[in-house]
């Protein structure tokens, strides 16, 4: 029988509530943060009781480790209502299993499923007026854990803590979305952490992400750390190349996230008969296909993005610009998965749970 933690969860309410000063038809992305807070404590070797606080700072002793060496992992998850005021989340386990996946590589503690399942699942039931309803919004959940333990040594914490916040958000991009393809540095190596959300992997691609925007790109397209001759993802998403019509995407590997909207994509793709390849992508292929005309759209797809078509992409200092097609695979499978994900359409994948 499965474990269930959630009689355990201790529950401060907020005195007040930020609510009402809330324009929930004009949200940015994750600028806003509401009123209640997930906290929990990995101590002693174990996980302590859980609580829900009022969202507020969280104080450190300047030796935590976290502060030293990195030790620090976060998830992007969605909640969404449908009209009848019914809440939803996305294939949330996949989301815990994936933080456990990172957990092991940073040499954290893994969170046992059903407590994070149980803490996620109350926090919502206390902040579902949080979530928005406008077209293009959602509650976005950042659950995180980081290092608290003390200590120059490096070495491992002995002790962690566990958060999840929310942040009711608009669309990630604002505009048009043009990528560069990145000739120079890396992302991620073999062997390395590419395949964690680890937080060290987002700081070490803002200074390139920065000269990318300099030159115009909102975001970088990594390449193979070795040849830099391969495309892998972009820096918040997975990408999604469409020659002619097929559907390709790159494998996942120890560089790479195996986002759960990439392989939400793909599954929808070919319920949809869309022909979808899963396959190495080279550079070269890329502007070959722009050239020739066969390069007929390019979109990246994660939980913060969604399905954000690129309208561009810069390499070597050359401009490549996408067609402007009347009816993309991007826009179709959008509103596919979004259908799916605020309860407009069926799920026959089992994905959507009811909160
Ligand atoms: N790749 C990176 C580097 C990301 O940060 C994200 C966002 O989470 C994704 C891909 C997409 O993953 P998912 O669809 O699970 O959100
Ligand atoms: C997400 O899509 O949830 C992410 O974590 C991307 C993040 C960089 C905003």
């Amino acid at each position: 029988m499965a474990i269930t933690y959630s009689e355990e969860i201790q529950v401060e309410r907020a005195k007040t509530t930020k609510i009402n000063s809330v324009d929930f038809n004009n949200l940015a992305f994750g600028k806003i943060f509401s009123d209640h807070m997930f906290v929990c404590d990995f101590e002693d070797g174990k996980w302590q009781t859980p609580k829900i606080l009022p969202y507020q700072p969280i104080t450190l002793q300047p030796s935590s480790k976290i502060f030293h060496y990195g030790q620090s992992i976060f998830e992007g998850m969605k909640a969404y209502k449908d009209e009848n005021g019914s809440v939803f989340l996305f294939r949330p386990i996949d989301n815990c299993k994936r933080l456990n996946i990172s957990a092991k590589r940073l040499a954290m503690p893994e969170i046992p499923e059903d407590y994070f399942m149980n803490g996620l699942k109350e926090l919502l039931k206390i902040e579902k007026d949080w979530i928005p309803t406008s077209e293009g919004s959602a509650l976005y959940i950042r659950p995180f854990m980081f290092a608290t333990g003390e200590g120059f040594h490096a070495s491992p914490a002995d002790s962690y803590k566990l958060v999840i916040a929310f942040a009711p958000s608009g669309p990630y991009f604002s505009g048009d979305v043009k990528v560069l393809i990145e000739e120079k540095y890396s992302r991620s190596a073999n062997g390395g952490v590419g395949f964690a959300k680890a937080g060290g992997n987002y700081a070490g691609q803002f200074y390139p992400t920065q000269l990318a925007k300099e030159k115009g790109y909102q975001q970088v397209i990594w390449t193979d750390d070795n040849t830099h001759e391969y495309i892998e993802e972009a820096g918040a998403m997975n990408i999604f190349v469409r020659i002619n019509d097929t559907l390709l995407t790159v494998p996942t590997s120890d560089r790479i996230l195996d986002g759960i909207t990439r392989k939400s994509i793909l599954k929808i793709a070919e319920d949809e008969g869309i022909k979808t390849e899963v396959r190495k992508i080279k550079v070269s292929e890329l502007i070959e296909a722009s050239e020739n005309g066969s390069l007929k759209e390019l979109f990246g797809a994660g939980t913060a993005a969604v399905v954000s078509p690129i309208s561009g992409f810069g390499f070597k200092g050359k401009n490549y610009d996408l067609p402007k097609l009347e009816d993309t695979f991007g826009a179709r499978l959008k509103k596919r998965i979004t259908d799916i994900q605020t309860n407009k359409a069926e799920d026959p994948f089992g994905w959507r749970i009811k909160v």
